[in-house]
């Protein structure tokens, strides 16, 4: 097998239009948030159907922005799934909160909804639900539970922008959400991120926070909080506003690949699929499956390397990594029992639009033989 024949776990989906708009910001000399952050922001509220969009630089960034904009800090819980990419805790960890962790729900690999309300407490101050590798979570019945509890809820959508709950977007349910532009995302900036809101007094705080607490009033530049730099520079922003229009055909295309991947792999029974609830419409951020537990995972994924095929580990048990568990001594195998199994079976598999129906089916054989 040669270099060319590897089949990497993702290649974004850039096509010349895309390099072209990029160059032509370059070549403006306009380099920073400006015209091209605007045009993503109306793009995505557009797409999103909300009133606002803030582009800021990663999806870390974008709920760190919203931990603060909320004034959630010291002395403060936010709810967080144990199996997520760390940066969900980390966040809550960098504004001098506490994450509490929440075991997840098997089927989906998403927070279980029935484990959220024991773990509230007086100092809740809010909920950070993710929608893992691109399928939403119980997002309804998370916002109720947070309404009655008087909890901000911040989506992690950063795997699922053109996901859907009964047809409604995933990023609108909860009081803000979150994305990520990066590269292992279906449209991408490089880094990147955006929040979305229909809260018109929230949307002009993250919009002050991102850049240096800056407000014009009076048509004078005043520094009215103490803000970061999370911007996105002009060139990013016409990177992956030029990928949006090819969204929605790059995750039906996904789909259709994922079909393949449950026709092929349901072949074996040392194998959990993922599974989809009727009333969820996936974006196939990530296709994760879940192998037996006799199988050393890292072993597994070496061994496909060899044979041309890159995965990796989904997501971590974020109370089992070092900080955590040093910190907050978890005994994640017993407290957090789904996502510590998610973590150490878990494995996710090359998904993206420019790969081929015979490499996906090359893949799903390379698996079952390798089991
Ligand atoms: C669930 C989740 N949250 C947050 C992030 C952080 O996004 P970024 O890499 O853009 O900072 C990621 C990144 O992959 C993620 O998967």
């Amino acid at each position: 097998m040669s270099n060319l024949d590897f089949i990497p776990l993702m290649v974004p989906d850039i096509q010349q239009h895309d390099i072209d708009a990029v160059v032509a910001v370059l070549q403006s000399g306009m380099l920073i948030q400006g015209s091209k952050v605007e045009e993503l922001e109306s793009n995505i509220a557009q797409y999103l159907g909300v009133r606002h969009a803030i582009a800021v630089s990663s999806g870390t960034a974008s709920l760190h922005l919203a931990l603060v904009a909320f004034g959630i800090g010291r002395g403060d819980e936010v709810i967080v799934p144990a199996f997520s990419y760390i940066a969900t805790a980390n966040v809550v960890e960098l504004v001098g909160a506490k994450p509490v962790f929440v075991d997840i729900d098997f089927n989906t690999f998403n927070i279980d909804k029935n484990l959220i309300e024991r773990a509230i407490t007086i100092k809740t101050k809010a909920i950070i639900p993710v929608h893992e590798f691109g399928l939403a979570c119980d997002i309804r019945e998370i916002c109720e539970l947070a309404k009655i509890n008087n909890i901000k809820i911040i989506e992690d959508a950063a795997c699922a922008l053109g996901a859907t709950e009964n047809g409604k977007f995933t990023g609108t349910f909860g009081n803000v959400g979150s994305f990520s532009f990066h590269p292992r995302k279906a449209i991408t900036s490089g880094e990147g991120g955006i929040l979305v809101t229909d809260d018109d007094e929230l949307a002009r705080k993250l919009r002050i926070l991102r850049n240096h607490g800056i407000e014009i009033r009076d048509g004078k530049m005043e520094f009215v909080e103490a803000g970061f730099n999370y911007r996105l520079t002009d060139f990013q922003a016409a990177l992956v506003n030029s990928q949006l229009g090819r969204l929605e055909s790059i995750i039906n295309y996904k789909e259709k690949l994922a079909n393949i991947y449950f026709d092929e792999l349901s072949q074996t029974n040392k194998i959990i699929l993922p599974k989809v609830p009727q009333n969820k419409r996936h974006s196939w951020q990530s296709f994760h499956l879940v192998l037996d537990s006799i199988i050393n995972r890292n072993e597994f994924i070496d061994n496909l390397r060899k044979q041309g095929v890159g995965t990796n580990y989904g997501a971590q048990c974020i109370p089992a990594m070092i900080y955590y568990k040093n910190k907050y001594h978890y005994h994640s195998e017993k407290e957090f029992p789904n996502a510590f199994k998610a973590y150490l079976c878990g494995i996710a598999i090359p998904l993206y639009s420019r790969l081929k129906e015979e490499q996906v089916k090359f893949i799903s054989k390379t698996i079952i033989q390798s089991i």
